[in-house]
């Protein structure tokens, strides 16, 4: 019999789900058989997100990881949830050594993935369910145009591992992937500059930027039982930039 990982009867959440990577992860999830809820910041983001799958259907919510009113709708609209995945993020190159950028940034992917994993725990905790942070490259590195972004992203892997060992009393894993540079929309300017853009892919050691879906096999892994004795790390998917 082949080797399977089977989420069937799960209930996945996946914050910013709508686009990118965060879409890509929600459809691994459906594909391993998982009931998949998306969502996105903005009514433009969720009309364009497609809620047909080649798996299933997607429920589409709107949610903004910096309001309190915003993620306690969410959690009343959702009964059992299994798996919590903190995708939701945003970067402001070239403005975040102002504060008010700084702290915007900060407030979207460390605040909010803190809010939504607190709000998460009472219904992961009666499901020994899991949370997977989307962390980053600059989780390790120093961007000289994201402070904001790489503060975040450094914490983020903290948090993941306090998290983890806070919340092992409750059966609750928490884990995080760190992609490298993959091509969404998030990323558009940076490959609209060419040197940039080759740049990334020279120091890229398999010499090319991933794709979202690159990203879903590990988390379809982290989420899954075959993960079970899996809390705390965070799993760098990056084509190898970081060894060079
Ligand atoms: N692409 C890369 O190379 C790369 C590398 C490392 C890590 N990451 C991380 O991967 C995650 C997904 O990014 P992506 O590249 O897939 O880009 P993306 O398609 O732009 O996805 C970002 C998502 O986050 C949502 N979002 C932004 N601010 C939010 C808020 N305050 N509340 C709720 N949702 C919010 C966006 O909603 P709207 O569309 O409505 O604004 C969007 O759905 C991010 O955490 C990013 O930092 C990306």
């Amino acid at each position: 019999m082949a080797y399977t990982i089977d989420l069937k009867g799960k209930i996945a959440l996946v914050t910013g789900g709508a686009s990118g990577i965060g879409y890509a992860i929600a459809e691994g999830f459906q594909e391993a058989g998982a009931e998949v809820i998306v969502t996105a910041q903005s009514d433009e983001s969720l009309e364009k997100c497609v809620e047909k799958t080649k798996f299933g259907t997607l429920r589409k919510l709107k949610l903004d990881v910096t309001n309190d009113i915003s993620i306690e709708k969410i959690f009343d609209e959702i009964n059992e949830l299994h798996i919590l995945v903190n995708n939701a993020g945003r970067i402001k190159r070239g403005l975040e050594y102002r504060i008010e950028h700084f702290a915007d940034v900060i407030n979207t992917n460390l605040m909010g993935v803190m809010r939504m994993s607190h709000e998460a725990l009472p219904k992961l905790a009666l499901t020994h369910g899991n949370i997977i942070n989307i962390a980053s490259m600059f989780s390790f590195f120093g961007s000289p145009m994201s402070p904001g972004y790489t503060a975040s992203k450094t914490g983020l892997v903290g948090l993941t591992k306090s998290l983890a060992n806070g919340w092992s009393e409750h059966h609750v894993r928490v884990n995080a992937i760190a992609p490298g540079y993959i091509e969404t929309k998030l990323t558009k300017v940076l490959r609209e500059e060419d040197e940039q853009r080759e740049k990334i892919t020279e120091r890229t050691a398999l010499k090319k930027w991933g794709v979202p879906e690159d990203i879903a096999g590990a988390a379809v892994y982290l989420a899954s039982d075959r993960a079970s004795y899996t809390t705390g790390t965070t799993i760098t998917v990056d084509g190898g930039y970081s060894i060079t």
